[in-house]
């Protein structure tokens, strides 16, 4: 079964049926998801708003462990996570989209692991490669299936480094200068630990990042919430249609 992790600007589903609310419970917390159908079509996918229904909770309050607890007992295999980035590599304008294939972590005090000795024996997995390849490919072969279908390609940025601060504040310039300096090519609050939870419970996980603004002293213009809105607004339909594309792909 192939889940979708829906971040800012994606709480609600939209153009897609909604089947059933689940609540479950885990040993971490409640967690909501839903049941939807792609279209008339015959492909279901499990649908979990990040940040709740009417997103509600800031990135570091999410509960990463029992979002992914709770997928991985529904049953699901694979992930598709979208996640709204502040852009740092030039290239990646504001709604434009990348599919990262690295990461670096700077989010700190929230639960990063299930093997942290009270559940779980202490246990070390393989991160060097924190995105599943499968479903990165996927994702790409959808995005270029929705771009020959409509007038208005989307730019696609086949790879880049994710960081993951902690939020729930923007970076200073300065951070943003080092973020470069270390290789950063896109910046969001929520990437990890939802990564690395994934691969501890074995699931495949990949992410659809939407760019909503320059990060921090790379533009001119101070960054206003209304206008990552706007570009929230106009990118989460190009996003809708590649998940509807990986959906029916699955
Ligand atoms: N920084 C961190 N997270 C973000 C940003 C940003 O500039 N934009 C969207 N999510």
């Amino acid at each position: 079964m192939l889940a979708i992790i829906g971040g800012t600007g994606l709480s609600e589903l939209q153009g897609f049926e909604q089947l059933e609310k689940i609540a479950l419970k885990t040993p971490y917390a409640r967690s909501k998801v839903r049941l939807a159908r792609v279209g008339s079509g015959d492909k279901e996918f499990i649908f979990l708003p990040r940040h709740g229904a009417g997103h509600k909770l800031p990135p570091h309050e999410i509960n990463y462990r029992a979002n992914i607890a709770a997928l991985s007992d529904l049953g699901v295999s694979e992930i598709v996570a979208v996640n709204a980035v502040g852009a740092i590599h030039g290239d990646l304008l504001p709604g434009t989209v990348a599919v990262p294939n690295q990461l670096i972590d700077y989010s700190y005090s929230r639960d990063v692991s299930f093997y942290d000795g009270k559940l779980k024996k202490v246990h070390h997995i393989d991160f060097s490669n924190p995105y599943s390849e499968p479903i990165r490919q996927r994702i790409l072969r959808a995005t270029e299936a929705v771009n020959s279908d409509s007038k208005t390609a989307c730019e696609v940025m086949a790879g880049g480094t994710y960081a993951c601060t902690q939020g729930p504040r923007l970076e200073t310039a300065a951070e943003i200068r080092r973020l470069a300096q270390d290789g950063c090519d896109m910046v969001g609050m929520t990437g990890m630990p939802e990564a690395s939870l994934a691969r501890e419970l074995e699931i495949e996980y990949a992410s659809l990042a939407l760019s909503v603004n320059w990060a921090a002293g790379l533009s001119e213009d101070p960054i206003t919430l209304d206008d990552i809105h706007a570009v929230l607004e106009s990118g989460m339909e190009f996003v809708s249609a590649v998940i509807t594309e990986v959906v029916q792909q699955s």
